[in-house]
């Protein structure tokens, strides 16, 4: 189902033709009574910022036909040069539109031989966890906090059956549209919701994956029943989130910002965070990956010209945030859901 942005309102695409194209493709009872739900929502996201600036952009891309897609490499490309010529689509033309979406934040991605080079390398984390977790072929997969759905995109190319990412922030919504525009035969939707507009006890979902979020929610237990209450029996979580150094029962609430970050809530000890999986019902814990985020993963670029990791680190001292905590150490952990 090919969209059209230029006659329909920030509802209908944004929204209603989501809706629609999940509806299509889901065949579960209980992905058809998540859908219902959604349907008669209106998306508090739609009520903020402008966008309608996002529709205009939207329908000022050109209609192009990439004549390859990859989603399994660490680059996700769409088309090349050759289908710009083919179109007569002048790349710096196509260059100008991309910018329009500034900032990039996740990614990266090679559209029509553009490289958009964003402020992380996702590629690093879905390298970190892709072999680690149950292998995502014929899944069924919540991406929470998609973004611009590059890592929904990874899913699909990882072979889910079916990928749906939820994000409120409709700049990012809207570079997942841009992206959608070419891919449209992918399984994979974005809508700007939360889990917030689920049905209780969803159970729709093999793998739900939370990655980036739970430090952003002022309760973050409520968060890790909410991912629980979306799987299936015997369904997968893969967590990802930051963490700090420290024993069970430790966890960090920063009165102000964390490395220029607002609305961050609990940063929680590796064994706090599983003492909270497990109480949260998640079984067969596992810990996939500790890592200190750097430079190398997080950093200002061209498409991405703001401050970045760099400028939110000690000048003097890596060790801490330039508020004095820690500095941003992130675990990547999977556990089970068993009814
Ligand atoms: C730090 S980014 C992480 C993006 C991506 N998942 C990743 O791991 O790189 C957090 C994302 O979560 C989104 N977000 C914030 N609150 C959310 C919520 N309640 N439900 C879903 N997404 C949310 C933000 O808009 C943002 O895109």
């Amino acid at each position: 189902m090919s969209l059209d942005f230029s006659t329909e309102t920030a509802r209908d695409v944004f929204f209603d033709q989501q809706i629609a194209r999940l509806r299509t493709r889901s065949s579960s009872k209980a992905m058809l009574r998540l859908v219902d739900t959604l349907a008669a929502i209106q998306p508090a996201a739609l009520l903020q910022g402008d966008p309608q600036r996002w529709l205009t952009a939207l329908a000022a891309l050109p209609a192009l036909c990439p004549s390859k897609v990859e989603l399994d490499s660490a680059r996700l490309v769409i088309g090349d040069e050759k289908d710009l010529a083919s179109a007569e689509v002048s790349p710096l033309t196509l260059r100008a539109q991309l910018e329009e979406f500034i900032p990039w934040r996740k990614g990266p991605f090679e559209l029509f031989g553009i490289g958009i080079d964003t402020e992380w390398r996702c590629d690093l984390k879905w390298q970190r966890l892709a072999d680690a977790i149950t292998p995502l072929e014929g899944r069924t997969v919540l991406d929470v906090g998609s973004g611009n759905g590059y890592y929904s995109y990874r899913m699909a190319g990882a072979g889910a059956a079916q990928v749906l990412g939820i994000d409120p922030h409709i700049p990012y919504v809207a570079q997942f549209h841009l992206l959608q525009k070419f891919l449209s035969d992918k399984p994979v939707d974005v809508l700007p919701v939360t889990l917030d507009d689920f049905p209780a006890r969803c159970g729709a979902f093999d793998t739900v994956f939370s990655m980036g979020v739970l430090y952003h929610r002022r309760s973050p237990i409520d968060h890790l029943l909410q991912l629980k209450d979306c799987l299936t029996s015997g369904g997968e979580l893969v967590l990802e989130t930051l963490v700090v150094e420290g024993d069970e029962g430790y966890c960090l609430t920063p009165r102000g910002p964390y490395a220029r970050m607002k609305g961050i809530w609990f940063l929680p000890s590796v064994p706090t965070l599983m003492a909270w999986l497990s109480k949260a019902g998640f079984t067969q814990l596992e810990l996939i990956d500790e890592s200190l985020t750097t430079s190398d993963e997080q950093r200002a670029t061209s498409w991405m010209p703001y401050a970045s990791l760099e400028d939110a680190m000690d000048p003097t001292d890596p060790s801490k945030t330039k508020e004095g905590h820690p500095a941003p150490r992130r675990v990547v952990l999977r556990g089970t859901f068993k009814d």
